[in-house]
């Protein structure tokens, strides 16, 4: 077998097609994290024989890993059964004075040999590393690991876990091959960021618009976590995974500190999320600009806060696990940013920068402002429910709050003295109507839509395509649907469907944004699902590609449906039911003729076509 030489480039690390030359035995590699153990990270090399050789094949294993690291103060622990142990601290805390999380970390050797023996005709070796916060945590994931791989089921419960999971829920269609492998991957992707099932205890810290920073500096936003999070992947999340979307949240609860601290420090009351938000909830963002101007994003949280509530009706999460604090406090926020104008008589919002980052310093945003008068809405509404008193300033602010719009051309102004055709550089107005939901005529909705479609930057980040084609499914202009869809496509990078930033391959890699933003316009859009404080709607759209298209594991109220579209039918069938059985009893209602088809577990109903 010549001297074979595999470089195992760091000590997890994928070989690459040059060094795989060295190598003249069939071998195989695998490397994932574990779906079970979330902890642990497995590598497997596997060498087998092509030819009837009966000479021993030796391979020479190098690994350039050394545990150390120019962000953690890191010392070398006792071996562990077998792997060796590094545990430390990271060396600057996040604000000055501030927690200095720890990690924990071990794993198996890497020997400078592999041999597979002369009699044997295949062998494989499996290596481990764990990672956790504390000690214990790492030793009990890689002991747990060991017992796997001496079972021999270390990689099967790995896919027995993939399985489960992808089981719960599942987006299928009959059309374009391309589309359905995008949905695949991009809920493949997304599931990968979730936090895990059935780990209580486990601390979530947000999905970063790339997953996992990359570990070069800046790269990937350094992991931070943005409105991407709430607004374009939260919502695939909750209607799949309310459990997940719990997780996130409560990861917004416990950086509602950090938020009361920045509020405070730009002279306001309440909570205000940070733009970039990591463990303290204190702003990480490296330009102040945003931090100061990007306001909307507090009022992004609350609305994943709302539509989990619309859900789930999970009144625990409010009432014992911190989210009528955060919820009171965003509405405080808000009330204080805003000031009376006596001109107009009504409260404006100054000095902000859209999610249209092309534009700052500009006054009444109309989506921010949009966003916090419905977040004093649902904060009114929530405390209704809790028999809490409203404070009057609450139904007061967002009562008078302005909201931008041009009577005469009947559109939303972006903000205050925007002309039209003025570029965009995302998503902004189009958000009005989903996922805010603000109402308005289809005529209105129409002219937001041909005003901002053709200006919106055609290299800007990926999710905001998404949108334009919920607004046509919304209208039922299906084709124009269809072909704002189809920009998403343009830059998913083959093999493994990866998803850049900006279509010039800038910004983040594997864009997780871009993916919820495409995943909704299949699962909000073609489906027409709308989370309502009083039922989830629908109004499915079809494009004429598309036949039929299957929603399994939509969660609504504890109940797990199956919503089966097609063009001459809708079905709706409960796979699942864990309902209160104090509840009303689910069922759908058609609008236009009132009529009502209960939704029992087992039972399919039909009521009606997405024609
Ligand atoms: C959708 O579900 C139906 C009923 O379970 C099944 O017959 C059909 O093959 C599925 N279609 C797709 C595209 O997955
Ligand atoms: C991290 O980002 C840098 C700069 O874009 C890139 O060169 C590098 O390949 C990335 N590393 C990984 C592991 O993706
Ligand atoms: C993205 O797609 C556009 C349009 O097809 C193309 O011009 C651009 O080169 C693509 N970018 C990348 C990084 O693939």
């Amino acid at each position: 077998a010549g001297d074979p030489l595999l470089e195992v480039k760091s000590l997890f690390a994928c070989v690459g097609s040059s060094t795989r030359s060295h190598l003249s035995s069939p071998h195989s590699l695998f490397i994932y994290a574990h779906h079970s153990l979330v902890h642990l990270m497995a590598f497997s090399i596997t060498i087998w024989r092509s030819a009837h050789t009966t000479q021993p094949i030796t391979v020479q294993l190098q690994t350039p890993f050394v545990p150390k690291s120019q962000d953690l103060d890191l010392n070398q622990g006792p071996d562990f059964q077998g792997a060796q142990y590094v545990y430390g601290k990271t060396l600057v805390p996040e604000v000055e004075g501030g927690p200095r999380p720890t990690v924990h970390m071990l794993w198996t050797p890497v020997p400078q040999t592999l041999t597979l023996r002369g009699e044997e005709r295949e062998r494989s070796w499996e290596f481990l590393m764990a990672v956790a916060e504390s000690e214990e945590e790492a030793k009990r994931s890689y002991r747990e690991g060991l017992a796997l791989m001496a079972a021999g089921s270390l990689h099967s419960s790995h896919v027995h876990a993939w399985a489960m999971l992808w089981r719960g829920c599942c987006i299928d269609l009959d059309g374009p091959l391309p589309l359905r492998q995008a949905l695949y991957g991009c809920l493949y992707y997304l599931l990968s960021a979730i936090p895990p099932r059935g780990n209580p205890g486990f601390l979530f810290h947000g999905i970063s618009p790339g997953g996992l920073s990359n570990g070069t500096q800046g790269e990937d936003y350094w992991g931070h976590v943005f409105w991407d999070q709430d607004t374009w992947m939260f919502p695939n999340i909750l209607l799949f995974y309310p459990e997940a979307a719990r997780a996130i949240l409560e990861y917004r609860i416990r950086t509602l500190e950090g938020a009361l601290r920045n509020a405070q420090e730009q002279g306001y009351k309440g909570a205000k999320f940070p733009w970039e938000s990591a463990a303290t909830g204190r702003e990480v963002c490296p330009e102040e600009i945003y931090g100061a101007q990007e306001i909307h994003v507090t009022g992004d949280v609350l609305m994943a806060f709302e539509q989990y509530y619309c859900t789930t009706q999970d009144q625990k999460l409010f009432r014992e696990d911190g989210g009528w604090k955060l919820v009171d406090a965003v509405a405080q926020y808000w009330c204080s940013r805003m000031v009376w104008s006596e001109e107009e008589q009504c409260y404006h919002i100054k000095g902000v920068m859209p999610p249209d980052e092309y534009h700052y310093q500009v006054d009444n945003s109309v989506y921010t402002n949009a966003v916090a008068q419905r977040s004093l809405n649902f904060a009114a509404d929530i405390a209704r429910d809790f028999l809490i008193p409203v404070p009057e300033e609450w139904v007061d602010c967002a009562k008078k709050i302005k909201v931008p719009f041009d009577a005469e051309k009947k559109y939303h102004p972006e903000y205050d003295g925007y002309s039209p055709g003025e570029p965009v550089k995302q998503a902004d107005v189009v958000l009005l109507g989903f996922p805010l939901m603000y109402p308005m005529s289809s005529e209105v909705r129409r002219n937001d839509l041909e005003m901002y479609e053709p200006i919106t930057e055609l290299d800007g980040p990926a999710m905001s395509w998404s949108m334009f084609a919920v607004g046509w499914l919304e209208l039922k202009e299906v084709q124009r649907a269809q072909s704002q869809l189809n920009k998403c496509f343009s830059n998913i990078t083959e093999p493994f469907k990866i998803w850049v930033e900006n279509s010039d391959g800038s910004g983040a890699v594997n864009f997780l944004t871009g993916m919820g933003g495409f995943l909704q316009a299949v699962l909000f859009g073609y489906t027409g699902f709308r989370i309502t404080r009083s039922s989830l709607r629908f109004n499915p759209a079809l494009p004429n590609d598309i036949n039929k298209l299957n929603v399994t594991g939509v969660s609504y109220f504890g109940n797990k449906l199956k919503f089966t579209i097609a063009k001459e039918e809708i079905r709706i069938k409960v796979i699942e039911s864990h309902q209160d059985p104090l509840a009303p009893p689910l069922e759908a209602v058609l609008e236009e003729s009132g009529q009502r088809f209960p939704l029992r577990e087992g039972m399919v109903s039909s009521p009606g076509s997405a024609s």
